[in-house]
């Protein structure tokens, strides 16, 4: 029997509402299967927390968080409290403190749910965007000066380092070898901003020499957002910076049907501290409390965790019990069905017992 300790962090909006039919979905899993057991110790940090106590999380929340196996979270953001606090409050630094650099962001379009593109199926979308976590455009470095006057300036610098570079390439390059099509598309703006990412290709193509056996290539960002739409089967491993693939996922998710089925990893592949695993989209405040926000991206982010921990078997099992659900059907409204959070939610259970 193994057991993972996993620190729950369901935060504000539908965030608590997706997690607990996670938690519920992984117990699911523990009976099914006998060979593994969670002990989950969910931490009522976010919004809430930020208005009793001033702070996201207690100033010792890494410290807390730093034994887990792994980090299971919802999403940050309320209506009366600034993104820019929320988001720098507790989810950044999860990410930044943890040194979670590679961000795993796959794409499918599940069966049964229709892609806003014509001719895609399923089958014809099937990408996997990893993203810089750690530095690029979300480095945090800038500032503000002369605040309110008529010369006010604020800055915010992208910052690449040969390191965060040449490690984020590795870890896309490797992925890319692990898939099937052995393809990646490297995406870049080095037509315009000729220092970081002129260093950003350079390091891409002396990575590439390490992986003779993955054909790679080089896309502009603006141009990748046609290629996505308009010849999504010639992708298949992605690897962008902060910025660029935090909007290219955004892009993806919808392709796919639905920001509510996409999943995001945010692993340190060093493993010297706890991945975090979270779906893609925010706390959702037009339909929290209403019993219909999408769980299948907090499923299948809980997949990756299980892929994550080691246990492929049990992530292969949950994830063919989502499939089952969506092609049968048993949909919420964002993806054009008519069941609640709970239906979804029981419904992979039920999946997963009968398997
Ligand atoms: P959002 O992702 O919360 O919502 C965008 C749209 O997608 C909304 O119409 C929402 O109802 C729908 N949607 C999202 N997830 C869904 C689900 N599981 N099922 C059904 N429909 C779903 O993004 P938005 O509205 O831009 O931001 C709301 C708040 O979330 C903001 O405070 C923002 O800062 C925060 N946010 C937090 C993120 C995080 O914690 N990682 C990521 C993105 C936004
Ligand atoms: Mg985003």
């Amino acid at each position: 029997m193994k057991n993972y300790s996993i620190a729950a962090i369901p935060a504000d909006g539908i965030g608590p509402e997706v997690i607990s039919a996670g938690i519920d979905v992984l117990k699911a899993l523990e009976k099914r299967l006998g060979t593994l057991r969670f002990s989950f110790q969910t931490f009522e940090w976010g919004s809430d927390y930020y208005k009793a106590h001033g702070v996201m999380m207690p100033e010792d929340g890494l410290a807390q968080l730093k034994a887990f196996d792994a980090i299971y979270f919802g999403a940050v953001g309320a209506p009366d409290v600034p993104d820019h606090i929320t988001l720098w409050g507790l989810r950044l630094p999860i990410c930044q403190g943890f040194d979670q650099y590679a961000n795993v962001r796959p794409t499918r379009i599940l069966p049964g749910i229709e892609s806003p593109l014509r001719h895609a199926g399923p089958g014809a979308l099937d990408w996997v965007i990893v993203r810089e976590n750690s530095e690029g455009e979300y480095s945090g470095n800038g500032g503000r000066a002369h605040r309110g006057l008529p010369e006010e300036v604020g800055t915010e610098v992208a910052i690449f380092t040969r390191v965060g570079v040449t490690r984020i390439m590795r870890y896309a390059f490797r992925l890319a070898q692990s898939r099937p099509r052995k393809l990646l598309t490297v995406v870049t703006k080095s037509n315009a901003q000729r220092h970081g990412m002129v260093m950003w290709d350079e390091i891409a193509a002396e990575v590439a020499a390490e992986f003779p056996d993955v054909s790679w290539d080089k896309i502009l960002v603006d141009a990748m957002t046609v290629r996505m739409t308009l010849h999504p089967q010639s992708l298949d491993t992605i690897v962008a910076t902060n910025l660029h693939a935090d909007i290219l996922s955004d892009l993806a998710g919808a392709l796919a049907g639905s920001l509510g089925v996409a999943p995001t990893a945010n692993i340190d592949p060093e493993r010297r501290f706890p991945s975090m695993f979270e779906p893609i989209h925010g706390s959702a405040f037009d339909i929290t409390g209403k019993g219909i926000a999408n769980p299948v991206a907090s499923f299948w982010t809980a997949a990756q965790m299980l892929e994550h921990l080691g246990e492929a078997d049990a992530a292969a099992l949950l994830l063919s019990a989502v499939d089952q659900v969506c092609a049968a059907g048993i949909k919420t409204p964002d993806v054009g069905g008519s069941a609640t959070t709970r239906q979804v939610t029981d419904a992979v259970i039920h999946a997963i017992l009968e398997s």
